[in-house]
């Protein structure tokens, strides 16, 4: 539970504490991003080093959100509860205090042609596909599968990776484990307490 460990865990029962936590080492990404995007160093680096190895692939892609204060993070889940109602805004967007946007280890990756920003057929294009497959070897795991909102309490979302460092997205591809409640041991957070 410590926000500023790269294995920290958070969820609809695990908020960031003090819920108004900011990382220490925000940089700006050297690659492709959608307006001004930020990541703590260490999330920052494996993101040129995986934007580099796709583009080998041929594989053009972009940062869409990455760093989320407390305060956007308002604004953002506010949005989402206007636009949806909060049932619905509940399964795809964090409460303030909530979301590991905030913790500065999250990307929400897409394609550089902006195709599928944020967005289901995003896991159908081939830049999805790649980073879907790729993404352990750089320490990022993609935190919301398809069949785990029972576990995380969010819908697919192929857009948004967690930087957890190479050494445990590795373990948890060859044990073939997809979610960090299931890696800890620890409960599922299917709704808030
Ligand atoms: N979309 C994810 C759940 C967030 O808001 O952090
Ligand atoms: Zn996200």
């Amino acid at each position: 539970d410590d926000p500023a460990s790269i294995w920290v865990v958070v969820n609809k029962k695990r908020p960031l504490s003090p819920k108004d936590y900011a990382p220490a080492d925000l940089v700006t990404p050297n690659v492709a991003t959608k307006g001004a995007q930020q990541l703590r160093a260490e999330a920052a680096r494996a993101t040129e080093e995986m934007f580099a190895a796709a583009k080998a692939d041929g594989i053009n892609l972009r940062v869409d959100s990455a760093y989320r204060s407390y305060n956007r993070q308002v604004s953002v889940y506010n949005s989402e509860v206007s636009a949806y109602g909060q049932a619905t805004a509940d399964t795809q967007s964090a409460r303030p205090g909530h979301s590991e946007h905030q913790t500065g280890l999250v990307a929400d990756f897409g394609a550089a042609s902006g195709k599928c920003s944020i967005a289901d057929c995003f896991g159908t294009m081939l830049e999805g596909k790649w980073i879907a497959a790729n993404a352990y070897k750089y320490g990022f795991i993609m935190r919301y599968t398809p069949t785990k909102q029972s576990v995380t309490g969010y819908r697919y979302e192929p857009w948004h990776f967690r930087y957890v460092g190479k050494e445990l997205a590795s373990e948890m591809h060859k044990q073939n484990i997809e979610t960090l409640e299931e890696f800890f041991g620890l409960p599922a957070a299917p709704n808030y307490n």
